[in-house]
């Protein structure tokens, strides 16, 4: 029965890089967490202007770069959830202008000029050192603006050789998405073999029975969040029974589960007592498997 990651060992995946110690999907925190013996590098995938896909979380650059300072009049309003909220898109700026930003100040000064990674970029200061953990993000939402975010992740792994499982055994790639939709597209209509992880929120009651598992075999692994494994600790054995590595997410020292002293002991716990086979984190350097 296939097994949807490609994991041999307990597997480290940098959180949007070391990004407890450095500012998140900068090239600056994808070193270090290298460096820490990131066995992946995880990278949010956002598109721009231009279609260009880009290194960030957030869909808006306001969190993590002065945006607001060198393009004031670049905002949009919007209505979410009946409130009116002002962003900054990522989608409204091109490489070039995003570029001119500081993506690093607002974590500390001493990266103050740190910049947004194209994914080319990411791929090049990664590739041969540790392997690509890609998010397809929001979809839906890029679809609905005329962007297709799977399409483009394909594009972009061929154009470097790296579309294929094994292709590059210093450069394994993992794609995972919150979408199951998005993932099946890739196994389906765009064909793509490379393993895939389908993430779970803390509060997504959608696969927690073996029965539901196993219709998550043939497009995925399952990827849940902690709180969720926390409180339904059979699903690691259900997944592993359905053929379903487990990928969980995320651990952090500025946010350690209340049972435990610290993020390494944490990580021990998922990784040895709930057999998880690798987990996100922003701490690479507390890993507790060596
Ligand atoms: O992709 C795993 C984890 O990173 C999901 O949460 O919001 O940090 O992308 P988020
Ligand atoms: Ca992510």
């Amino acid at each position: 029965m296939a097994v949807f990651a490609p994991y041999n060992k307990k597997t480290l995946i940098a959180h949007r890089g070391a990004s407890g110690y450095a500012p998140e999907h900068t090239l600056e925190a994808y070193r270090l967490a290298i460096e820490q013996g990131a066995h992946y590098v995880e990278q949010d995938l956002q598109m721009s202007k231009e279609g260009v896909l880009v290194c960030l979380h957030d869909l808006s650059l306001e969190r993590t770069t002065n945006v607001q300072e060198i393009f004031p009049d670049r905002y949009r309003d919007v209505q979410i959830g009946g409130v009116t909220e002002r962003h900054w898109f990522v989608a409204d700026l091109s490489v070039e202008e995003m570029k001119q930003l500081d993506a690093g100040s607002w974590f500390d000064e001493k990266f103050a000029g740190a910049q947004i990674p194209t994914w080319q970029e990411a791929i090049q200061e990664i590739r041969g050192r540790a392997g690509l953990f890609p998010e397809i993000k929001t979809p839906e939402i890029y679809r609905e603006a005329g962007f297709d975010l799977e399409q483009a992740v394909v594009d972009e792994l061929t154009r470097n050789g790296l579309d294929e499982p094994g292709a590059d055994s210093n450069t394994p790639v993992v794609i995972q998405s919150f979408s199951a939709e998005s993932l099946r597209r890739m196994a389906g209509e765009l064909q793509n073999r490379l393993p895939r992880v389908l993430l779970l929120g803390e509060s997504d009651q959608a696969w927690l029975s073996p029965q539901e598992l196993q219709s998550v075999e043939g497009f995925a692994g399952i990827g849940p969040d902690k709180n969720l494994l926390w409180a339904n600790p059979p699903l690691v054995k259900w997944a592993h029974q359905a053929g379903l590595s487990v990928t969980a997410y995320t651990f952090r020292s500025s946010a350690v589960g209340e049972r435990f002293s610290d993020v390494g002991e944490e990580m021990t716990y998922y990784l040895h007592t709930l057999d998880v086979d690798a987990l996100f984190t922003d701490n690479p350097d507390q890993f507790p498997v060596r």
